[in-house]
């Protein structure tokens, strides 16, 4: 898969994704995410990539050409990509949007900056606007790194010896809790049962827990969530 970046400030990224899980799968060749500096495609003899707003109000706005012609630098063979806005007015992220990202070949995420981008953009290139919240950043790049981190570990290998089958919003609950050494921390022990070695009871124990942290610190999921026969009588045990 390949996630094209097109951003005023490419440098924030490779910070971000030259290390850790996803820098090693980048290394790999697991997947291709590149960052376009859109300012260098600008055609302005100062180098400007905005200006003010037909109609005044505040703040300036991000002119087309510059973005138009990153755009087309990133669609190789004539090839089109599925083009993401990153905007306080998409439809809110969620795992499932990561996972349906994840299964397309080549997506291009464009990062807003000022009072956002000329709306002729949106009519001409833009096939999606994703928001990560209902609040305004200063520009697309933390949402865009977001969007990037979630898709990418969702490809096959980039997160080794996860198990992304019980991960929280995988299947509309959150996860268990999670012990690691030692046994005994200031006093707080790990449950008994992690300790047992019995997996059954350990897979029982965990999906209970699951249920439990979902209702309390998720109410909203807990409602929407179809329980099994089993899960009820977990929950009543
Ligand atoms: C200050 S915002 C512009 C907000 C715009 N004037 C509005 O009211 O809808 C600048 C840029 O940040 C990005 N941005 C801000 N909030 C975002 C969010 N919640 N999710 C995704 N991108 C966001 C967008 O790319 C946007 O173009």
């Amino acid at each position: 898969m390949k996630i094209d970046i097109l951003t005023l400030f490419p440098n924030m990224f490779e910070a971000v994704f030259g290390d850790s899980i996803i820098g090693r799968a980048r290394a790999k060749g697991l997947l291709e995410i590149n960052f376009t500096d859109i300012r260098s495609y600008t055609l302005d003899k100062h180098g400007k990539v905005d200006d003010y707003p037909y109609g005044a109000g505040g703040g300036m706005v991000m002119a087309p050409q510059p973005i138009f012609d990153a755009y087309k630098s990133v669609c190789k063979n004539g090839e089109k990509p599925y083009v993401i806005y990153m905007s306080p007015q998409g439809s809110v992220f969620n795992q499932k949007k990561a996972s349906d990202l994840a299964q397309k070949e080549h997506i291009v995420l464009l990062c807003g900056h000022y009072e956002g981008v000329d709306e002729r953009i949106l009519e001409e290139i833009v096939d999606e606007e994703i928001s990560i919240g209902d609040y305004v950043l200063t520009g697309g790049e933390i949402a865009a790194m977001a969007v990037t981190d979630a898709v990418a570990r969702m490809i096959s290998g980039v997160v080794q010896n996860g198990n992304s089958l019980t991960e929280s919003h995988s299947d509309g609950l959150l996860e268990y809790p999670q012990y690691t050494r030692p046994p005994e921390f200031h006093g707080r022990t790990v449950p008994e049962i992690l300790l047992s070695g019995h997996d059954a009871n350990i897979k029982k124990w965990r999906r209970k827990q699951s249920l439990l942290r979902t209702k309390a610190k998720r109410p909203d999921m807990f409602e929407k969530y179809q329980l099994t026969e089993e899960d009820k009588k977990l929950l009543e045990d």
